[in-house]
Order: C-alpha cells, then structure tokens, then sequence
C-alpha cells in the first residue's frame, strides 16, 4: 500500500503532536465513555489518539490495530510511557479484523477511512466486532474544505495534487461527506455526520491562527516532495503554494477555515 505519509521517526512524532492539537476541539468532543469499556482504533498508528482517549476515560480497555508494525512498536512505547495498561494492539488489517464478533463497546477512526481503496468493507468489519448497542465515532475532513484569504493559485495547485496523491493511493480526499452513507450501507444505525467547522483570523486571535497554519504545513509540507515524484508536478509551483500558506500567519488580512465530519452510529 502507498500510504502517503509514510512511517518515517519524524512522521510519527507529528502523529503525536497532532492529536495533542485536536484533542479538546476533536477528539474528545462529545464521547461519554465509561470505566470498563472496551475500545477498539483502527489503524491507530502511533497509538496518539488512544493515549489521548486513555487518559481522558481511565479505566477503558483499549485495542489498537495498524498495518505497520513500525506503528505498533511505536504505539506500546508510548502507551506504556503515559502508564495506561489493559491494551491489546495489533498489527493487521482493519478489512481482516483479528477479533471474534460482538467483542467491543466503542469503535473509533480518525484521520483514517481517507487512506482506505474499500471504507466498506473495513466499517461491515467493524460492525461486527461490536456488541450489539455499541457505537461508532469517525471523523474525516474534506480537503476541498481547507480555505485560505487572501487565495492564491499555487495553494490550490498544491492542495489538487494533495487530493491527486490520495487518489493515486486509492484513497478518498473527500472522504468526510460520505461518511453518513457508508456507515448506512455497513448496516448501522442511528446515523448521523455532523460538520465541525473551524475559523481564524489574524484580526480575531493571531495565535489560534499561527497555531493552525503550523499544524496543516507540517503535514503539508512533506507532499511537495511525494507530488513531484509520484505525479511529476511542478516543485516551483508547490513551494509557492506552501510558502504562500505559511505566510498567512503573517498578514494582517490572513484568515483560514475548515470543515472536519464527525460521525456517530450505533449497531442494534
Ligand atoms: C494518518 S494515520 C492516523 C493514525 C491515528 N488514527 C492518528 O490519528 O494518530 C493512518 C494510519 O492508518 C494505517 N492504515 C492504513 N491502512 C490500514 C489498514 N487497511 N488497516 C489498518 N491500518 C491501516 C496506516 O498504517 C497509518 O498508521
């Protein structure tokens, strides 16, 4: 598989600090876990969002799977670092979940489905890995969603070969609007997708605004290279488009914006 962020130290570390930024905005938002739970991430990679869930609801039992051991290995350390215990992370893939039915309270996906060629198959996999009256969380974005002032067309040219490098990959970059509808055709229930959305201005709060733009560049960042050599885009046009991103944070008239889908169902 040609996942486009690949498993490098440096990626995994972003993983980190990634859900340390979503975690109040995101994450933990509307969740009403219990103590005694079982929650099952798929492709939980470095384990950042379980360490997040974790320390929010003791008590949960938590499984991770991902299909790179490099992640999973990354995973134990840092779970075992924030002394969170009762885990059970695999590697695998979440089409082919190594669970017997009816096993989990809570199902969780982050920043995930996007990379997936059949989002179907894997949430019929989770479907029945959950225990009749369990729920299920997703949350994706649409990159077509990620909106800068002023604009510029080398940001465009760079956020397109984005969504070009997902769909190379087999992937979906617009994966948050379909979410409702795959979760009704893998049979739950009670669905519904919420949009999230996020705004800042340099005139509103310069910081939240800073803090934005540096978390989407450090991900963004590292495509310039994959679209040059993947999709033999222009490496001039690309760094325009980010260094134009980057410097938003810097004008007075600079603002940002951006839609995340949030799904829940629940299985009978
Ligand atoms: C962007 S990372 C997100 C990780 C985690 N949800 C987070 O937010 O930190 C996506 C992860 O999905 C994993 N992945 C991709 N396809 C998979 C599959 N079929 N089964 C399990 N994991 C998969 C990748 O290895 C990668 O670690």
């Amino acid at each position: 598989m040609d996942y486009i962020h690949g498993y490098s130290d440096a990626e995994q570390i972003r993983l980190i600090e990634q859900a340390e930024y979503w975690q109040e905005k995101l994450i933990l938002k509307d969740l009403n876990y219990q103590a005694g739970e079982s929650l099952l991430e798929i492709g939980c990679g470095a384990g950042a969002v379980l360490g997040i869930l974790g320390r929010a609801f003791p008590g949960l039992r938590l499984a991770g799977i991902d299909l790179s051991d490099k992640q999973i290995e990354y995973a134990k350390n840092h779970l075992g670092n924030l002394n969170l215990s009762n885990l059970d992370l695999r590697v695998g893939d979440a089409a082919r979940l190594p669970w017997q039915n009816n096993q989990f309270d809570r199902l969780y996906a982050i920043w995930f489905l996007e990379h997936l060629p059949d989002p179907l198959q894997v949430l019929q996999e989770a479907n029945r890995v959950l225990k009749p009256g369990g729920t299920i969380t997703l949350t994706e974005t649409d990159y077509r969603t990620i909106l800068i002032t002023p604009e510029s067309s080398d940001y465009r040219y760079l956020m397109d070969s984005l969504c070009e490098l997902l769909l190379q990959a087999k992937g979906n970059p617009y994966m948050g609007q379909s979410l409702a509808t795959l979760l009704n055709q893998a049979g739950f229930e009670r669905v519904n997708n919420q949009p999230v959305s996020f705004h800042y201005a340099h005139c509103l709060n310069s910081e939240e605004l800073r803090g934005f733009i540096e978390y989407v560049y450090s991900w963004l960042a590292p495509i310039v290279d994959r679209a040059v050599i993947n999709l033999g885009k222009d490496r001039q046009k690309l760094q325009a488009g980010l260094d134009w991103f980057g410097s938003i944070s810097d004008r007075d008239d600079g603002a940002v914006s951006a839609t995340i889908y949030r799904a829940h169902a629940t299985i009978k």
